[in-house]
């Protein structure tokens, strides 16, 4: 098996975290190598392919790009930048990872899927939600009918302070000094594209594709401050969305400034005729699922994630990049597909034109769900 050379596109906070943290472990030297990293922010690159013993650290794409080292490029950049990013990495012959949302409209999704085919390389999007066993389970109890006639689900994420927070903000070297701001910035900015894409990747990928969309959307904290600089809030910062999956079955999905409902985030709560699913609990008590009982987060379960990378962070990211190599290493198909993405953008798109307009959006890209 050939080793993949990656490229990691963005030194920031998943760039860091996620791809240089875990990729750099021994155990995945055999399959994988750190080929490149680059970041916008001149010397930021340089200074993790120190940290990490990356090839070559470089200060734009297009240099990253032109390495013929790098085979496969995980994007860790603002969400704005994932399509222009993710066609020139086509164009180059790379395979890309998209660290989650790959576009901010349905036509660009359209487009990477389309010019990676033309291409010859692979794609896919994080958050691969059902790769993990708890989704994989809940689908087949929804579609055993263990919960009854189905009538509503409910997930979502609120943004709260958390990117503000994070480990990699607030220092004062080059990999530790990040700004956040570019969240709450149009295009891409806002907690859907974000945080609600754990949620709506897992009740898609549950119920299967949604057919209509309608929303109120708008900005609930119209300033912000970072490290003492205040900004103004353009994305908005506080979305609710109302989902249609047919025969009368309807999810409230939201994006919030503040607050969730419990469990939230990545795990929907489902209620049906005859029992209620909440988070990984049925009907108050913990769901059996295949390796339920062997000690392990849920959450944090993946085909790739044990000895040392089982105690860091981001552990979903990496095994979504896992998941990629693993197509371009050996054909096993992807349960994140980019296919899947696309629809989950389309209904965040949709969403944000269903406020706009206050017409509900019928929705038409489709996916195969993964069993
Ligand atoms: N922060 C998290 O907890 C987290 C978790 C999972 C996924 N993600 C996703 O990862 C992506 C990046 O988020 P982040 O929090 O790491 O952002 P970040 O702001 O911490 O880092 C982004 C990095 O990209 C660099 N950059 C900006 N423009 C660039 C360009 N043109 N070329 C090269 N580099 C450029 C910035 O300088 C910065 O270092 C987003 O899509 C986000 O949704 C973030």
């Amino acid at each position: 098996m050939e080793r993949i050379g990656v490229g990691v596109v963005g030194a920031g906070s998943i760039g860091i975290r996620a791809a240089l943290a875990h990729l750099s472990l021994d155990d995945v030297q055999d399959r994988v190598h750190l080929a490149a990293v680059c970041d916008a922010v001149p010397g930021r690159a340089a200074a993790a392919a120190d940290r990490f013993s990356v090839d070559s650290g470089y200060d734009s794409l297009d240099e990253l790009l032109a390495d013929p080292k790098v085979d496969l490029v995980t994007l860790g950049t603002p969400i704005g930048l994932h399509f222009e990013q993710g066609i020139a990495a086509i164009r180059a012959g790379k395979h890309v990872h998209f660290n989650k949302t790959m576009s901010v409209t349905a036509a660009e999704a359209t487009q990477l899927i389309d010019e990676a085919k033309a291409h010859g390389v692979k794609i896919n999007a994080s958050p691969g939600q059902m790769v993990q066993p708890q989704n994989q389970a809940i689908r087949k109890l929804i579609q055993n009918g263990d919960l009854g006639k189905l009538a509503w689900a409910v997930v979502g994420a609120g943004f709260g302070n958390y990117h503000e927070n994070e480990g990699v903000r607030g220092g004062n070297d080059l990999l530790s000094n990040v700004n956040p701001s570019w969240y709450w910035k149009k295009p891409g900015g806002g907690p859907l594209y974000d945080m609600t894409v754990y949620g709506l990747h897992t009740l898609t990928g549950i119920l299967g594709p949604a057919k209509r969309v309608t929303a109120m959307s708008g900005i609930s904290i119209p300033t912000r401050e970072f490290r003492g600089e205040p900004f103004q809030t353009e994305a908005d910062d506080n979305s609710f969305l109302l989902l249609d999956f047919g025969d009368s079955v309807f999810a409230f999905v939201y994006g919030a400034a503040h607050g969730r409902v419990e469990p939230g985030w990545g795990q929907p709560n489902f209620y049906g005729s005859r029992g209620t699913l909440e988070g990984t609990k049925l009907n108050g008590e913990p769901l059996q699922f295949p390796g339920h009982d062997d000690g392990l987060a849920a959450y944090s379960r993946g085909r790739h994630i044990h000895g040392a990378h089982l105690a860091m962070e981001e552990t979903h990211v990496y095994e979504d990049i896992m998941q990629l190599i693993d197509l371009v290493q050996t054909g096993t198909p992807l349960y994140g597909t980019a296919e899947h993405a696309r629809h989950v953008i389309e209904i965040f798109e949709s969403g944000y034109r269903a406020a706009e307009t206050g017409q509900a959006q019928t929705l038409t890209t489709t996916f195969e769900a993964v069993d």
